[in-house]
């Protein structure tokens, strides 16, 4: 068969290397930047594959235009940027990327933890504009991370892994689920499950890992702000939408929470205005899983999946198994 794919962003060779051996059209967006809406319409029409990112919109009207589709494969764990229901009505096999962006999406949720609770991008800032004028013993005082409480929100697999780090700080950790228990966290670590209240009034940290969906879209917001401690951290690299971005300026221009440390953002790639000149705030432009060994796994099982499904056969990622059903 004459495979056609199209990738939405350049993305790493290996995974460019496997449909070109497999499909005889490979082509990638030759644009340093995502593709419009429109340009994107266009682009999928007479295509039997894309590879999308997150930031591709791959909506009902994108489905219906793209007669020939038959895999959407997402660069990424999370695909709320894909209307499944539509895919799955149109008979597309839907595939993302999980697993393989695990730890390095957790040792970025660490790395803004650390950054934010000791000051870090802060205090670079004063070194490299001259005012850092020598030690002194209040200057740019942090918390402390050892033996406070992490509460996980969404302790799926990368709020595990997230988890199991807090190990070398001895913490206490809280965490929810949608599931009945986490087994790994409570027999490694004595995890408590708890309701979110109690994980927000408990927590010293509290890092955020559940996917966005419909139910939690500002799960938290102004009330839930308001429940954490005032010495607490917040910190998101899940996605944006999951906090009312407005309610937390808010609450950190108010000093209503301690800090917090942010990947994701409601409207990215764009802030909320105040959030970018709060010093208590770590803001980073989306990297959870920016690291080469990640995004050429990602690109390996994405373009794997691709030919699993052109060839005919069950893809490993699918997140739409009801298709093969209908
Ligand atoms: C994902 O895979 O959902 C991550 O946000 C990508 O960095």
């Amino acid at each position: 068969m004459s495979w056609n794919v199209f990738i939405t962003r350049e993305i790493p060779e290996e995974g460019i290397a496997i449909l070109k051996r497999f499909c005889q059209t490979v082509e990638v967006n030759p644009h340093d930047r995502s593709l419009t809406y429109d340009e994107l319409l266009q682009q999928v029409k007479g295509r039997d594959a894309i590879l999308t990112m997150l930031s591709d919109k791959i909506d009902a009207r994108m489905i219906q235009e793209a007669a020939n589709l038959k895999v959407i494969a997402n660069y990424a764990v999370g695909y709320d940027n894909i209307n499944v229901k539509a895919a799955t009505e149109g008979g597309i096999v839907v595939t993302n990327a999980p697993g393989v962006l695990t730890d390095s999406t957790a040792d970025m949720a660490w790395a803004l933890l650390f950054s934010v609770t000791r000051r870090i991008v802060e205090g670079d800032r004063l070194t490299r504009t001259g005012k850092f004028t020598g030690w002194a013993p209040m200057f740019l005082l942090g918390g402390d991370i050892v033996e406070k409480t992490l509460g996980i929100i969404g302790a799926g697999r990368i709020g595990t892994a997230m988890a199991l780090r807090s190990r070398g700080w001895n913490m206490k950790v809280l965490y929810t689920t949608y599931k009945s228990r986490n087994t790994i966290l409570e027999e490694d670590l004595g995890a408590q499950k708890a309701d979110l209240e109690t994980l927000l009034r408990e927590s010293d940290f509290i890092s955020i890992h559940t996917p966005l969906s419909e139910k939690t879209r500002h799960m938290i917001g102004t009330r839930e702000l308001s429940m954490m401690k005032k010495t607490a951290y917040l910190i998101n690299t899940g996605r944006g939408p999951v906090i009312d971005e407005m309610a937390l300026v808010e609450a950190l221009r108010n000093k209503q929470i301690a800090g917090a440390g942010l990947d994701v953002y409601e409207d990215e790639p764009r802030l909320k205005p105040g959030l970018a000149e709060l010093d208590n705030v770590v803001v980073a432009p989306h990297l959870g899983s920016a690291t080469v060994e990640t995004r050429a796994r990602m690109s390996v099982m994405a373009a794997e999946d691709i030919a699993l499904v052109l060839s005919k056969q069950k893809p490993k990622n699918c997140v739409n198994p009801e298709v093969f059903t209908r």
